[in-house]
């Protein structure tokens, strides 16, 4: 098998003697809990992909499947197949018999508005987007991208898009114009829902500006964009010709219903582009039937969440957890969803503990990167307020050291709230790795045993598992319901950048460096290939040094993440250039045009050189080592280790 080098040298953050540490699922919580039976493990491990039919029978299908998995042709794999349902179907009309009038979203703006949809208002309002979509010319299979920020319409135009089999393309709305046009364009998409613009703290900032921009592109050619009013008059944003107001096309349509399009459960719901092992993003494909089964029945099983909950997932729609966990998930289990438009610290640093005191939140899924700034802002935030509605807390997106861990439980889960610490991928569709909270004990700093069915282990370079404690490679060998059905850049790419085939079959890679203890608990080590994750976002290095070298006097650049989710540039300038802040400036707005302004980098570091290998790599993970402020091992393997103590000066004077 062949992986790119893991050295296993940094840790999760796990302090000496932690590793004992287990905490029970409390009794009251286990009592009560959606998944509480423990053969639940094995019933999976005896029956197989059969076992997944739980998932599938959580949801209304409009030809039942027959066949569970298709696995004739690895690693190329086909759930459901036989069977056709509509994924807004299922989140929407079937609650409407029996919760018709319970509330589906509360959002929260920045601004102090709030707004509340019923399952019948969001049912009126999918409907009459659908219709008004259909209008404009979308037909099913055309790809709908939308740029939208976490308002209502964001849900709204997923779910209109997947009743009329339109797959969605959703572009973080903080990415740049260029960033959008080159989703647009790679996604082959003719449709465009965007805004008039969006709030950031005070300022009211042009979305709109940035859609133009991106369809100025040659090849960027769209038959028609829907706006969508945010701001009311504070920005005055014209419309031309192929430009509809959503508002009117809402208004017009207003009371017809659409019916939604049987899809196969193979069919596309929706593409969405992550950073991969190169510099171009790449478009990770989901299909209707599996994708919507997993996320159900992990939104159920893990997260433990029911109608009568209400529910929050602070991530971002633009991301895949905002797909998963803060729209199919909670609307297909028919729940109440908390919809936060703003930043946790403005009006205040309690916005948060604010909003899950004011909704009575009783799930509360969030990111490591938060609950570091929430333990930096001070447990007096949390303390003031009442959140004794909290029964279960998640995290995702990065490891989780057992000091945030506790803090969290303590702050925010009042000490008793089981934690499940969740790892999953934008490929994986949903939740793969974690403990079920009525069944698994916690280990705090761990992520935990896989899930039930998911075939997920760690191993080294000849794909032998490794022994407890050794770091290695976190696979997956048997296909999962949430998978990926493939990359829209085609099914060469999709092979050549995920599978292996062994001895023991096709083993999907992760991407991710991990450690197993002897209970099969994994700890995630970070990544093993040239992607960052930083602030919750996923980046290609590659994709971020070009825009850096692109600036004017920029020779070379390396970037990492620092332990706060923070994104550090190292950058080595031609001799006749001065390092200064005018430079300093024109690296941070390259990389706000080539990606967006959530790729400009907290810290530059100027330095004469960058730490190389013999064989010209750059030595990334030194390079994060020192950002960190961590020890770092042995430097003689590289070519110019003189270098090491330039740059750590530079770091400390910076
Ligand atoms: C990392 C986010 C440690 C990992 C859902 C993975 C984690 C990448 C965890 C995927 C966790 C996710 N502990 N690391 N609980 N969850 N990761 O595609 O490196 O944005 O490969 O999906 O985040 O990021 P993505």
């Amino acid at each position: 098998m062949d992986y790119a080098g893991v050295d296993g040298r940094r840790t999760d953050g796990t302090a000496a003697g932690d590793d004992e540490a287990v905490v029970e699922p409390p009794a009251a919580f286990s009592d009560r809990a959606v998944a509480n039976d423990p053969e639940l493990y094995e019933a999976f491990a005896e029956e197989g992909p059969e076992a997944w039919r739980r998932a599938a029978d959580l949801l209304d299908w409009e030809t039942d499947y027959e066949t569970v998995l298709d696995d004739d042709d690895p690693p190329f794999y086909e759930w459901f197949p036989d069977g056709r349902l509509n994924a807004a179907a299922n989140c929407v009309d079937r609650h409407l018999d029996e919760r018709r009038n319970q509330l589906a979203i509360r959002w929260f703006g920045k601004r102090g508005e709030r707004r509340s949809y019923t399952y019948l208002d969001l049912h009126r309002e999918v409907n009459a987007l659908a219709a008004g979509l259909r209008e404009l010319g979308v037909e099913e299979d055309d790809v709908v991208t939308l740029y939208l920020p976490m308002i209502p319409e964001l849900p709204i135009a997923m779910l209109a898009c997947a009743r009329i089999g339109a797959p969605h393309n959703v572009v973080f709305a903080g990415l740049s114009a260029e960033a959008l046009a080159t989703r647009i364009d790679a996604a082959d998409s003719s449709y465009l829902v965007t805004c008039d613009g969006y709030y950031r703290r005070e300022d009211a900032f042009n979305q709109k500006s940035k859609a133009d921009n991106a369809r100025l592109r040659a090849d960027i050619d769209l038959s028609a964009t829907v706006v969508v009013d945010r701001l009311g008059d504070a920005l005055d944003v014209p419309l031309s010709d192929d430009e509809h107001e959503y508002e009117s096309i809402v208004e017009a349509h207003d009371g017809e219903t659409v019916e939604p399009v049987a899809r196969d459960a193979t069919d596309l719901l929706f593409v969405m582009y992550t950073s991969g092992t190169t510099g171009r993003p790449k478009g990770v494909e989901h299909a209707t039937g599996g994708y919507l089964s997993h996320v159900a029945w992990t939104t159920r099983n893990v997260l433990d969440v029911r109608p009568d909950d209400t529910y929050w997932c602070a991530a971002d729609i633009g991301w895949i957890t905002g797909h998963s966990y803060g729209v199919y998930g909670p609307l297909s289990v028919g729940t109440t969803s908390v919809l936060y438009e703003g930043s946790p610290d403005y009006p205040d640093r309690d916005r948060v503990w604010d909003l899950i005191e004011r909704n009575a939140v009783s799930v509360f899924y969030t990111s490591p990167t938060a609950i570091r700034s929430f333990m930096k802002w001070g447990a007096e935030y949390p303390d003031a307020h009442d959140l004794s509605s909290i029964r279960l807390l998640g995290t995702v997106g990065e490891s989780i050291t057992p000091k945030a861990w506790r803090w969290y439980r303590e702050h925010v889960g009042g000490g008793e709230a089981p934690i499940v610490d969740t790892w999953w991928q934008t490929e994986t569709g949903a939740i793969s790795l974690a403990t079920l909270p009525g069944i698994t004990p916690m280990k705090p700093g761990k992520v935990g045993p896989p899930l039930p069915g998911i075939d997920a282990r760690v191993v080294d370079e000849d794909g032998e598992p490794v022994d407890p404690g050794e770091p290695g490679y976190l696979t997956i060998g048997a296909p999962w319901p949430g998978m990926l059905r493939g990359l829209r850049e085609g099914d060469e790419r999709y092979r050549r950048e995920y599978w292996l085939e062994g001895e023991d079959g096709w083993r999907y890679r992760t991407g991710d460096g991990a450690t197993v203890d002897e209970d099969g608990y994994v700890s995630i080590l970070g990544r093993v290939d040239d992607v960052i994750n930083v602030r919750t976002h996923r980046f290609n290095t590659a994709e971020l040094e070009s825009a850096i070298v692109g600036a004017d006097g920029v020779t070379e650049a390396a970037v990492v993440g620092d332990d706060d989710g923070k994104i550090v540039a190292y950058v080595t300038t031609r001799g006749d250039v001065d390092p200064d802040e005018p430079l300093r400036d024109a690296i941070g707005e390259g990389l706000a045009r080539a990606v967006g302004d959530v790729a400009r980098p907290d810290r530059v570091v100027f330095t004469p050189d960058l730490p190389k290998t013999r064989s010209g790599k750059i030595m990334r993970r030194l390079l994060e080592d020192i950002a960190r402020g961590d020890e770092f091992g042995d430097v003689s393997a590289l070519r110019n280790p003189e270098v090491v103590g330039e740059i750590e000066s530079a770091v400390r004077e910076e």
